[in-house]
């Protein structure tokens, strides 16, 4: 197998802004409380009209330069998202038309939050047994569009946004991905999901007079999952490579709860200054978000080319996913 760096990382976010006063002008809910039980001040929507796709483009462009590739060096994509343009054709198909990447072939994956994840897997493996040389990898979401704005326990989490990386093969002595570990539980199914729309239901006057074409979930479930198995696949994928927590530079959690972040560094014996929480300017970005993360830790200075650094996500499913790497860039 061939070792993979990553070559080039994009992000992008829509301009239009959702404040936590703005939402406690349409829901029951104060700037207060959003930040207390989350973390998050404010997150991002994109204009009436404007698609997954269309914040995709800017983030997969800016990867591939930084790559020192054109859109037509990409082989393959995979686009991690829960909001796709539509249901049929992929977004993976319109992103590639969006962005000439003529020579690409690729795929949409739903793993919900973890959508990055398990995208920067797939993309990995294929760019490291030789069937791809140059592979893009997405992950972005519409959150805004599957969203109630009635419905207080879930209208202050989210976020519209977009990130991508591309990778690449590495040279011998040149910082690559290291492992990974992922796992789905399907158990968790109901806990957090878009009820109708697909073929088990869909889309009639009643299922939207029921509003079932908005995204529902059980929060005090979810949250606990999420510390529970956050915790358990970092440490699986750490103790597998030898390493501890302390040998980490750099932690790159899925950003959905402040407190869920804080409390998996906690179980893997992290100090706070090794993790990256960004989600006061985004809110859960769902496939983004780790991208996002990336990209402002280096913008801040806090992720360096050679670091040691550890990405977990859990979503929907439940989806659970870590991969360990060294920062090429
Ligand atoms: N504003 C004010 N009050 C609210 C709001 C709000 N926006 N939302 C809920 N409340 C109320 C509830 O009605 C409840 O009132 P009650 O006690 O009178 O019944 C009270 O606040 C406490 O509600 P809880 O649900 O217990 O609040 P909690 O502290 O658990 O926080 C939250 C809720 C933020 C949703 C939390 O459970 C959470 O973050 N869960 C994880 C969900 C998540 O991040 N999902 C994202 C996708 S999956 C993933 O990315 C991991």
């Amino acid at each position: 197998m061939r070792p993979v760096k990553i070559a080039g990382l994009g992000a992008y976010v829509p301009p239009g802004v959702i404040t936590n006063d703005d939402l406690s002008k349409m829901v029951d809910t104060t700037d207060e409380w959003i930040l207390q039980r989350t973390g998050i001040r404010e997150r991002h929507k994109v204009a009436p009209g404007e698609a997954t796709s269309d914040i995709a483009k800017p983030a997969a462009l800016a990867a591939i330069a930084e790559a020192g590739l054109t859109p037509k060096d990409i082989d393959f994509i995979v686009f991690g998202t829960t909001t796709p343009d539509t249901i049929f054709p992929s977004t993976a198909c319109v992103l590639q038309a969006k962005i000439g990447a003529t020579n690409a072939w690729g795929f949409d994956l739903g793993a919900a939050c973890s959508g990055f994840v398990y995208a920067l897997t797939t993309a990995w493996k294929m760019v490291a047994s030789g069937a791809s040389d140059h592979a893009l990898v997405v992950g972005a979401d519409v959150m805004s569009s599957i969203i109630d704005y009635t419905d207080r326990s879930t209208c202050v989490l989210f976020g519209d946004g977009a990130g991508a990386v591309v990778l690449s093969v590495a040279g011998p002595d040149e910082p690559c991905l290291i492992d990974f570990a992922n796992e789905i539980d399907g158990h968790g199914g109901d806990a957090l999901c878009m009820p109708a729309g697909g073929s088990k239901l869909p889309a009639t006057h009643e299922t939207v007079d029921k509003k079932l074409h908005y995204m529902r979930q059980d929060g005090a479930a979810v949250f606990k999952f999420a510390v529970r198995q956050s915790g358990e696949i970092a440490t699986r994928v750490l103790t597998k490579n030898g390493l501890t927590g302390a040998d980490l530079d750099l932690f790159v959690s899925h950003q959905a709860n402040r407190r869920i972040i804080e409390a998996t560094a906690e179980r893997i014996g992290l100090p706070m200054d090794k993790v990256i929480i960004n989600l006061e300017y985004y809110g859960n970005t769902t496939a983004a978000t780790i991208p996002l993360a990336l990209m402002d830790a280096r913008k801040d200075g806090r992720l360096k080319k050679g670091d040691l650094v550890l990405l977990t996500s859990v979503g929907a499913g439940f989806t659970v996913g870590s991969v360990l790497l060294r920062w090429s860039l």
